[in-house]
């Protein structure tokens, strides 16, 4: 339904979004993802037209949008400071889009009306925005943006002012608002568990490229390279060469060590390529070392507890280090620093990348 086309921007010198291709389907919740300044901002204002790009096409429904002013595009956008008109109450800050569209005053109470009960702000329709707090601000911004039922509602880090009980309760509220209305949503975010939680899909950006596209558990298990392992989440990234292959996997080798490491097969990665071996801290089980055991031995170095896990740095016998996540169990002592363990995962918990 929306369609960018190998969308380029420059600010004079910065390429801000690089030859970017993406469709977007109706309906559907799509979480644009990256660290500061890799472009997210200027995509959203590319898409509802308030930067033209310097190459390319963006698409609605197959009809190019680059002759349409950005007040004809049936896209909003909420941003994160909440814009809201300070001298206007709550309730006349969501008509005004339908003043300005010179809606029946009677159209425009029941709109109105409808629109506070979705984002559960009845009977605050008469204060101004100075009597409000930063979750409810936000909540007249999206009442505010959906009034009109754009086809396409973009948000800009709509939620990155808010503390983490109202975000997370404000995610929510977004998810149900989104599935009921049906509205597709262009959220940008530099939160990865923002991200993962709310989205259909999420495009991973860096440096104004698109780097993967994905279901967020797809994201998260098989990130397609080093930065989205990194990027996402927690992740040990290990130095790996790859000694061999056989029956679907990859035989990879750590600098220094006597042991091989299976991990599943890559498309098109031959035997001999350096690259990472990657398995994220809550996968790794830690046991104490037995007499005779093959596999990756360490070290304890240190050990964080942090109520509901703890998390273990555990050395490698060529210096390399890895965290480790374990539940913490009530009673149970932890392992001393200097301890002996071993380190196993299962097999699809280990992925080779090669950059
Ligand atoms: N109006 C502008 N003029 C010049 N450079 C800009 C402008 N807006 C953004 N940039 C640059 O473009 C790049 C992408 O910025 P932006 O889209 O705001 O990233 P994000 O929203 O991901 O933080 C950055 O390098 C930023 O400095
Ligand atoms: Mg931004």
């Amino acid at each position: 339904m929306l369609e960018l086309r190998s969308v380029s921007h420059r600010y004079g010198d910065v390429l801000a979004v690089d030859q970017l291709s993406l469709t977007v389907a109706s309906g559907e919740f799509f979480t644009l993802l990256g660290p500061s300044g890799c472009g997210k901002t200027t995509l959203l204002r590319l898409i509802a037209g308030f930067e033209r790009p310097s190459a390319g096409q963006i698409l609605l429904d197959g009809e190019d949008l680059s002759a349409m002013p950005p007040e004809r595009r049936p896209v909003h956008t909420v941003f994160q400071s909440y814009a809201l008109f300070p001298h206007l109450t709550v309730a006349e800050n969501i008509a005004f889009p339908l003043r300005m569209a010179r809606r029946p005053e009677a159209e425009i109470r029941e709109r109105v009306r409808e629109q506070l009960a979705l984002v559960r702000l009845e009977g605050m329709a008469e204060r101004y925005p100075a009597a409000l707090s930063g979750g409810q601000r936000q909540r007249v911004a999206v009442a505010r943006a959906i009034v009109n039922r754009p086809r396409i509602l973009l948000l800009d880090e709509p939620l990155a002012a808010l503390d983490l009980k109202l975000r997370e309760q404000l995610q929510l509220e977004l998810i149900r608002l989104q599935r009921s209305l049906g509205i597709t949503f262009v959220y940008v975010t530099h939160d990865q568990s923002e991200a993962l939680a709310l989205s259909h899909r999420v495009g991973v950006m860096n440096r104004g490229r698109l780097v993967q596209v994905d279901a967020p558990a797809a994201i998260y298990e098989r990130p397609r390279n080093r930065f989205v392992a990194d990027f996402i989440g927690q992740c040990n990234l290990l130095e790996a060469r790859v000694q061999g292959q056989a029956d679907g996997r990859l035989r990879v080798e750590l600098p220094g060590l006597p042991v091989l490491l299976d991990v599943p097969a890559e498309p098109g990665v031959e035997t001999g390529e350096q690259g990472v071996l990657a398995v994220r801290p809550e996968h790794i089980r830690l046991t104490p070392a037995g007499p005779g055991e093959q596999g990756l031995a360490g070290q304890i170095q240190g050990h964080l507890f942090l109520g509901a896990v703890s998390l273990y740095q555990v050395e490698l016998a060529n210096g390399m280090r890895l965290d480790v996540q374990a539940a913490s169990r009530p009673g149970e002592p932890a392992p001393e620093p200097g301890a002996p363990m071993q380190l196993s995962w299962p097999l699809q918990a280990g992925r080779f990348l090669r950059d």
